[in-house]
C-alpha cells in the first residue's frame, strides 16, 4: 500500500535484508534525494514513510514505534505508519511508499514519474 496515485509505475529499489531490519527499530533509506523510514513491526509487515515529520520536520526513524505507530521525537505526534496520516488530536499525513519482500530482500517503490536527480 502506499497513498500515491493507483496506476503509477513504480522503480523498486532493493533496500536491506529482511532479517537485517531490527523489529520495532526505522531505518534510513536514501534513494537518490528522497529518504524513507522504514520499519518492520512485530507482525512482520514491512512499511515505508517519508522521514520527515509534517510538524516541523522531526525525523521519523528516530521515534519510538508502538504497534503500527511511530511517535515522532521531536513533539510525539502519532503517526500511523501503514496509512501514513497523523492520529487525532493532530492533523495531517505522510507519504507512505509501496513494500514487498522477495528472496529474503525488502525493496520500496519509488514512482518513476518522479524527479529524482542524480
Ligand atoms: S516535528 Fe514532529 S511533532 Fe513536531
Amino acid at each position: 500500500m502506499s497513498n500515491y496515485e493507483v496506476g503509477v509505475e513504480l522503480r523498486w529499489v532493493d533496500a536491506v535484508g529482511y532479517e537485517e531490519l531490527t523489529i520495532n527499530t526505522g531505518k534510513t533509506i536514501r534513494y537518490q534525494e528522497t529518504e524513507v523510514a522504514l520499519f518492520r513491526f512485530g507482525s512482520g509487515k514491512v512499511h515505508a514513510i517519508q522521514n520527515r515529520c509534517p510538524h516541523k520536520d522531526g525525523v521519523l526513524v528516530e521515534g519510538i514505534v508502538c504497534d503500527e505507530h511511530v511517535f515522532c521525537p521531536m513533539h510525539d505526534r502519532k503517526i500511523h505508519v501503514p496509512s501514513g496520516l497523523v492520529q487525532k488530536p493532530d492533523n495531517g499525513c505522510v507519504r507512505t511508499y509501496a513494500t514487498k519482500v522477495e528472496n529474503g530482500r525488502i525493496y520500496i517503490g519509488f514512482p518513476k514519474t518522479e524527479e529524482l536527480a542524480s
